[in-house]
């Protein structure tokens, strides 16, 4: 490869979001002389309209590359690749037209990211998209003025299913959870325990396939992680002190 980490780029008042690539050798390889990319913050649970995402890449077709990381690891939009003096121009357009943002990169706060929580998602014990969209609002200056001797993550998760991998992608993570004692269903139980045609067990990405007979103990019960759960009789019985919330009963018995 001949790239070389090219000095600082980035645009007036901020000291993040572009992350500056020039190539080694930019006689051989005068396209890519210069090849930015430009950070931009992803809306809280990543909710577009195809109008935005029309303008989005018709703009970056025009100042950069038109090539696009949508979602870059961070959370963010990424566009790969554009010269210094388009940066300004991207910014400026991003900022007065499209409502929208550069995000962190460097020792800035980085981008805050989530699931989409409470809008869409069942599990959800809290709304992502309004802590996310809060403490983007809070954490402004930290998110695009370098105050950290290094790189800063928050990334919320809705429930321990942790579909943004907050534990184990962010320095500051957010897992919702249940305040009281888990929630049992003994009816629901029991027409799951019946393999009742109307409480298809599995949920999620495990939903709609033909998994056999539903078996309880061995599905269940036998693979709750701490062994809180037990039968008594018809009745489900979980020892909540025990149960470190896995969720896996409830992804497997979604009601
Ligand atoms: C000498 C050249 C390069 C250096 C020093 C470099 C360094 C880095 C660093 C430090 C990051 C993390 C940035 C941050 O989180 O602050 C990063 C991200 C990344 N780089 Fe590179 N990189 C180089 C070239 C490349 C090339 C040539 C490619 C692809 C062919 C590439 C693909 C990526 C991708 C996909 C990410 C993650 C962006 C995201 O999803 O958040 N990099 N790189
Ligand atoms: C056996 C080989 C590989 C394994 C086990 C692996 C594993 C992973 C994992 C676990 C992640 C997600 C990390 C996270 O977001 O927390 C990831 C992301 C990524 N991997 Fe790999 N990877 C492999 C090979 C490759 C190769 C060959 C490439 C490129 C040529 C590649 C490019 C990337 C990029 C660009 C991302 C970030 C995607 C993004 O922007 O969200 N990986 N990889
Ligand atoms: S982490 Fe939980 S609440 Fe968030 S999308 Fe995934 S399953 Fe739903
Ligand atoms: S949430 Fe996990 S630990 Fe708690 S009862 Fe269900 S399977 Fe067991």
């Amino acid at each position: 490869t001949h790239w070389k980490h090219g000095g600082i780029v980035g645009v007036f008042g901020y000291g993040g979001g572009v992350i500056g690539r020039y190539c080694d050798q930019p006689g051989m390889f005068p396209g890519v002389e210069h090849f930015h990319t430009m950070r931009v913050n992803q809306p809280a649970g990543k909710y577009y309209t195809t109008d935005y995402l029309r303008q989005l890449t018709k703009l970056w077709d025009m100042r950069g590359s038109g090539m696009t990381n949508m979602h870059g690891a961070t959370g963010d939009i990424i566009l790969l690749g554009t010269t210094t003096p388009q940066l300004e121009e991207v910014f400026w357009e991003l900022t007065h037209n499209l409502d929208q943002d550069l995000g962190g990169s460097g020792s800035n706060l980085r981008t805050p990211a989530d699931c989409l929580g409470s809008s869409r998602c069942e599990y959800a014990c809290y709304d992502t998209n309004a802590l996310c969209h809060f403490l983007t609002n809070e954490y402004q200056d930290e998110l695009h003025r370098p105050a950290f001797p290094y790189k800063f993550k928050f990334k919320l998760d809705g429930c321990p299913n942790g579909c943004v991998a907050s534990i184990a992608r962010s320095d500051m993570s957010f897992i919702g959870t249940w305040k009281d004692n888990i929630k049992i269903d003994q009816d629901a139980v029991n027409k799951y325990i019946e393999n009742d045609a109307a409480y298809p067990a599995n949920a999620g990405a495990h939903k709609g396939r033909d998994w056999g007979p539903f078996d309880i103990q061995k599905e269940v019960i036998n693979l709750c992680p701490t062994g809180c759960m037990k039968m008594d009789g018809k009745e489900l019985k979980i020892d909540n002190p025990n149960c470190n919330r896995c969720m896996h009963c409830i992804n497997v018995m979604p009601r």
